[in-house]
């Protein structure tokens, strides 16, 4: 399962990824907007510190399928072509991924996902990865595990050459369950990540293991 960021700060971006190889960086306008800064300046400086193999997925704004086409084109040829463009599933949205598909573009991440159906019929139309959002869902009464798990079956039933890419989470048990089930792809935001790494009791633990050597051998000591 790639594991993604959900964030735009590239100073905790950069933490990020000192502290884990992670799979890549997602980003939306609400994002970008708690950035305050230019988006493109910022998006370029997030391709800059994320390793070359790192994907990156940027989410375009134009709501016609005529000028989504013409954002993607931009997105491509100011952040290269590799960039997942983020299409949000309207009806507009429909019409700009199978324009996509049809010129051989791949590289079409269908966003803003409520439904099981809404995912299957973007990856009919040419969508690489569909993005289901987990707690948004689970916040309309509806769940959102579920709608993940079920869409990521119906691909393989179906041979659909699409993954997920599960997104909007709370917690690091919604990202366990769809790692349990087999989910393509994760992105969240950096509190979430952390908890997947970072334990208290480990902390605890090391400290435990830390003294008792020290008190062996003498304060900063190590094996070497
Ligand atoms: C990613 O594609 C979504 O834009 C994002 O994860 C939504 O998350 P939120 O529900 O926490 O805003």
């Amino acid at each position: 399962m790639l594991v993604l960021i959900d964030h735009a700060d590239v100073e905790e971006i950069k933490a990020l990824y000192d502290e884990y190889p992670y799979d890549g960086v997602t980003t939306n306008p609400s994002i970008l907007k708690k950035v305050g800064k230019n988006p493109m300046q910022v998006l370029k400086e997030i391709r800059r510190v994320i390793p070359q193999q790192a994907d990156l997925h940027v989410q375009l704004v134009s709501l016609k399928k005529e000028t989504m086409l013409k954002e993607a084109q931009h997105i491509w040829d100011e952040l290269g072509k590799g960039t997942y463009v983020k299409v949000p599933v309207t009806a507009e949205g429909f019409k700009a991924i199978a324009a996509m598909h049809a010129k051989g573009i791949t590289n079409i991440t269908a966003t803003a996902i409520y439904t099981a159906m809404q995912a299957f019929m973007a990856a009919k139309a040419g969508a690489r990865y569909t993005a289901p959002y987990v707690n948004r869902i689970d916040n309309l009464g509806a769940n959102g595990i579920e709608t993940a798990k079920v869409i990521h079956s119906m691909f393989r039933l179906h041979n659909l050459q699409a993954d997920v890419l599960a997104a909007s989470f709370k917690n690091s048990q919604q990202v366990l369950e769809l790692c349990k089930a087999g989910i393509g792809s994760i992105t969240a935001a950096p509190d979430v990540l952390r908890s997947l790494v970072q334990h208290d009791s480990t902390t605890n633990a090391v400290g435990v293991f830390t003294t008792d050597f020290y008190s062996l051998l003498g304060e900063g000591k190590t094996m070497a």
